[in-house]
């Protein structure tokens, strides 16, 4: 009798959040372009989905993900053909790390190249004990191509980055913790529940003022101070035209719980 295969990305909602989780163990969930076109697709759709404030992008206990599928790169040759064949798939980094609504990454064992690069693009990332990153593409004759020598060097700091990118160091969740890398580490039969629990703090906010606030750290990250201020100061202003402003205020100075409407 056929055996019914489990989806390789699993799709869940669990109150105001969305759930994504990798799932292809037999490859230590190896990013190949069909589970990265699966988690766009479903990380877009909760982005739009007015019943979704926040997200959780989960890997396995296990791993996280060990990388781009190097099977699928290995017969690649020549620069005009590696962007011909992995370009739109490693767009895919960058639309997560723009997505309006946050992301949680909840990660334990492996987050290797693309891996840790995925868990980068997302906003927060909450780490079990086991959890370990990497940028270990220069052991297989290549680099980082999804943000691995851009977002870990403005996170961990141009000596690190250089060592992980130039060796392939690995770090633990502690040394992620201590470096910043990681928002928190858990013991690993908590690390999704714990990353849920993220999720629901934020989904319990105002949703406008949460999708400002991280479009206006996000400019911090990605621009010039001066300029990440007015982006702050505009943004800010904005919320003024929302009717959570009013309520939250209003809620304030009644000394009740706000109950936040999303407009
Ligand atoms: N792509 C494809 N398959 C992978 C994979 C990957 N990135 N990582 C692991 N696998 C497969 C292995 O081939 C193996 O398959 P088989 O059982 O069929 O042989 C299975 O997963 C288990 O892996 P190992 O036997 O190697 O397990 P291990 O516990 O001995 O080692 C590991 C684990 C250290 C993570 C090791 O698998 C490893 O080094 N993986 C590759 C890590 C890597 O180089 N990642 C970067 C990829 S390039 C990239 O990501 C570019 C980018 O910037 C986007």
């Amino acid at each position: 009798m056929a055996q019914a295969t489990a989806p390789e990305v699993i799709v869940e909602t669990e109150g105001k959040i969305g759930i994504v989780t990798l799932n292809r163990p037999q490859s230590l969930n190896a990013l190949s372009i069909a589970v990265v076109d699966a988690v766009i697709e479903a990380l877009g759709g909760f982005d739009r989905d007015p019943k979704i404030n926040a997200m959780v992008l989960a890997g396995l206990p296990k791993s996280f993900a060990a990388g781009a599928d190097i099977g699928e790169m290995k017969g690649v040759t020549g620069a005009a053909g590696a962007e011909k064949q992995l370009a739109r798939h490693l767009s895919h980094w960058d639309k997560i790390g723009r997505l309006k609504k946050p992301i949680v990454a909840a990660v334990s064992g492996y987050a290797l190249g693309g891996g840790c690069e995925l868990a980068m693009a997302c906003d927060m990332i909450v780490a079990s004990e086991t959890a370990v990153f990497g940028q270990p593409e220069v052991l297989i004759g290549v680099m980082a191509g999804a943000g691995g020598t851009q977002r870990l060097t403005k996170v961990v700091g141009k000596s690190l980055s250089m060592e992980m990118n130039l060796t392939g160091r690995r770090l633990t969740a502690r040394e992620a913790l201590s470096f910043g890398l990681v928002n928190r580490v858990v013991p690993v039969e908590s690390f999704l529940s714990e990353a849920k629990k993220l999720a629901h703090s934020i989904a319990a906010q105002p949703p406008l003022a949460v999708q400002a606030a991280k479009a206006s750290v996000l400019a911090a990250v990605d621009s010039k101070l001066s300029e990440g201020l007015v982006f702050e100061r505009q943004s800010f202003f904005r919320l003024f035209e929302t009717q959570d402003q009013k309520e939250g205020m209003k809620a304030f100075f009644e000394k009740r719980k706000p109950v936040w409407s999303g407009n």
